[in-house]
């Protein structure tokens, strides 16, 4: 394509007549955010750094990117740190934790090694690196278990945990396999009152982050009415590029921020490393589209959802379909659909692989290779063995119609009639 050749409008939400209803794993880039990405690519290629106009003209496009960023969340601009995912910045979170704990504490002061609590059912891109971390003997963590009356990390068990040498906690906004939202508001309220006795104490500030990939543009995000100090953002489930971002409370100052990396001082040497300008400028139309429209969306894909668990029960007759994520008095996300089909031999993997047309998970796309095996998450949330292991998980998009849920329940129909068949031949 030459300079100036517009992309090709991407066309991922119909694979070949396939349906995709695994909207938590990834999203198509919106046409806007393709076209973003190729202007800036053609037209905005200079050196950010360079003080020419090509570098100008890329520095003002990031510019307006992290405004965009800003606006979604009610933060400022200068709050905005890119990366190159969700992964990094929950990374950087951990890392920075740690960081700040040893430079809290006093000359001889042996309080040992950071402590960090998080949920039992936070993405690998939290557990993993405790793990780690756990396993070197640098830092210890609690997961907390969630309620199997609420599908929630609970505050107070949350609270429980806390030690002397605690110094963050990360709770997940919402649920990437449950959809149920976390109670990140009121942790945050408790642990800012708990951080005033602390600091009589002298003990280590209690840093508070939400991991809010799945949230952002299924629902109102605000990092005001969440208090925290970091919120971490993921690009490819809000129909923008695969890049993402942190949002700090003031980066360096009230809050504390260490680099992973170092190099040429982009990102005010928070984050180093020439700037990814096309995919920084898509990642911003993508913000802008959900501060236009988060609304629309969201009431959309309810309906959506609301309609696909309405036309489960129908088809399958209720005493077959248990839905995995209706918690009493839990939010939950406004697109995603957890539910088994109950019988001996329907395994939630089965099941999709005798489907036509139906594209979704068990579970949380980074487990997809783990076998037959039930989900930890869907275990945690008190779901006996026998149910998880049936388990699918349908998350619904912006396009996503009624009709499609229609096509998409036919072939679970067909599916199952098949296996069934073949079980009794
Ligand atoms: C809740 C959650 N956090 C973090 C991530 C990781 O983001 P990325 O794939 O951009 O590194 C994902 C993506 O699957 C996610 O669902």
């Amino acid at each position: 394509m030459g300079a100036g050749t517009e992309p090709a409008e991407p066309q991922c939400d119909s694979l070949e007549g396939r349906i995709y209803l695994d909207y938590n794993a990834t999203t198509p880039l919106a046409p806007e955010v393709a076209q973003a990405v190729w202007d800036a690519m053609c037209q905005a290629w200079g050196n950010p750094s360079s003080s020419h106009p090509a570098g100008s003209k890329a520095k003002e496009l990031i510019g307006s990117a992290r405004q965009s960023l800003a606006k979604m969340l009610g933060g400022r601009p200068e709050d905005i740190i890119f990366t190159s995912g969700g992964t990094e910045a929950n990374n950087m979170v951990i890392h920075t934790a740690c960081r700040h704990f040893h430079n809290s504490r006093k000359t001889g002061d042996s309080r040992g090694i950071p402590h960090i609590v998080t949920s039992s059912v936070e993405h690998d891109s939290i557990r993993l690196p405790l793990e780690q971390l756990g396993k070197e003997g640098l830092a210890e963590a609690t997961f907390v278990p969630v309620s199997p009356r609420s599908g929630q990390a609970e505050v107070d068990d949350v609270l429980a945990a806390i030690q002397p040498n605690t110094c963050l906690v990360s709770l997940m906004l919402a649920n990437n396999e449950t959809g149920v939202i976390m109670p990140v508001a009121e942790l945050s309220q408790r642990v800012c009152a708990l951080n005033r006795r602390r600091a009589a104490q002298g003990l280590p500030r209690i840093l508070v982050h939400t991991d809010a990939a799945q949230m952002i543009g299924k629902g109102c995000v605000d990092v005001q009415e969440l208090g925290v100090d970091y919120l971490t953002i993921v690009g490819h489930k809000f129909h923008g590029p695969r890049i993402g971002a942190l949002y700090i409370r003031s980066p360096g100052t009230a809050t504390p921020l260490h680099p992973m990396l170092f190099g040429g001082g982009q990102e005010r040497s928070f984050r180093p490393g020439t700037e990814n300008t096309p995919m920084i400028a898509g990642l911003g139309q993508a913000a802008e589209l959900v501060n236009k429209n988060w609304e629309a969306y969201e009431a959309h894909m309810r309906d959506v959802r609301d309609y696909l668990e309405a036309t489960l029960e129908a088809s399958f007759g209720k005493q077959r379909i248990r839905f995995n994520s209706h918690f009493k008095g839990s939010k939950r996300l406004c697109n995603t659909c957890n539910f088994s089909i109950l019988g001996p031999g329907l395994q939630g993997r089965r099941v999709l692989a005798h489907c036509k047309v139906l594209l979704a998970s068990v579970g949380a796309a980074c487990h997809s290779e783990k076998g037959d095996r039930p989900s930890p998450v869907l275990l945690s949330c008190g779901i006996s063995p026998e149910v998880a292991q049936n388990a699918l998980r349908l998350s619904v998009g912006r396009g996503t119609t009624r009709a499609e849920v229609d096509r998409a329940v036919q072939d679970l129909l067909q599916a199952v009639e098949q296996l069934e068949q073949d079980q009794a031949s």
